[in-house]
């Protein structure tokens, strides 16, 4: 079943995830509670590009997929041990039931899995049709999942209750990049790891505040300084708090415009 008319009502007429024709990159979610995605995909940004169909998404409760009569979708596991495991059958069942679009992904959401990048975000906004996100619960999901899945994408070292938040991340951070979502495109070109470097300081109105007053060069109106400044932030800052990054930018190729 597609859940996403549970979405709709929140701002407009028309929810912005019924918005599907014509929407380059589809997403599918998984999920056993379709409700944790209303506002974080009604709002802002993200509500605006479902709006303008620039992607489309689509939820799937595996619950509308149990068979028995109380609609079990988890059970204790083989061999013993704490919590619940969620079982196979709806989370094949509700995959199976869903179009299947040329070039798709279907990514399980776990701390196992690769963590997510913006190189990462960058290959699945441009490489695929359909993606497919099966968020977990519980102490996980069966391990026969993995036959239906081609990659295992973790939000970082750490682990939360359930599989929305970081598919929820991971829809964010691709339909950033899609084009027509962001209205300026060079916004997305000047910003933290992008060519390996954090973003430079940013500062807007008041030029003064409580004693902080926003650096000279940035009312200079001199567009050389100000671009050389900022290169400069950026490396310095990347140097003091990703040394990681800093080495990989240290070693990568540069153009005459990667010098500050
Ligand atoms: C409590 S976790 C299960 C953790 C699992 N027992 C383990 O240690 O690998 C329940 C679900 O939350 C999701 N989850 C938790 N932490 C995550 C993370 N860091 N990245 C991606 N998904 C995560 C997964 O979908 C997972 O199936």
């Amino acid at each position: 079943m597609d859940s996403s008319a549970q979405l709709s009502d929140q701002h407009s007429d028309i929810s912005p995830l019924d918005a599907i024709a014509h929407s380059p990159l589809r997403f599918d979610i998984i999920s056993l509670f379709p409700d944790f995605f209303t506002s974080p995909l009604n709002s802002g940004l993200i509500g605006r590009a479902l709006q303008k169909d620039i992607a489309s998404v689509h939820i799937t409760n595996p619950r509308d997929f149990a068979t028995d009569k109380h609609h079990k979708v988890d059970d204790i596991p083989y061999g013993g041990g704490v919590g619940m495991v969620m079982k196979p059958e709806p989370i094949f069942a509700a995959i199976e039931s869903l179009p299947v679009l040329p070039n798709r992904a279907v990514i399980l959401m776990t701390p196992q899995g690769e963590t997510m990048s913006q190189p990462m975000f960058q290959t699945l906004s441009t490489q695929y049709d359909q993606l497919v996100l099966i968020c977990g619960h519980y102490e996980g999901v069966d391990e026969r999942v993995s036959h239906l899945v081609t990659q295992e994408v973790s939000l970082g070292d750490f682990v939360l209750t359930c599989g929305e938040i970081p598919a929820l991340t991971l829809i964010n951070g691709i339909i950033r990049l899609l084009p027509g979502t962001v209205g300026k495109a060079d916004s997305l070109k000047y910003e933290s790891f992008q060519s390996d470097l954090l973003d430079y300081p940013q500062y807007t109105r008041p030029a003064e505040f409580r004693g902080w007053s926003v650096p000279d060069v940035l009312k200079s109106g001199d567009h050389g300084a100000i671009a050389q400044w900022r290169k400069q932030q950026q490396i310095e800052r990347t140097q003091q708090r990703r040394p990681d990054l800093y080495q990989r930018w240290q070693q990568s190729p540069k153009s005459p415009a990667d010098h500050p």
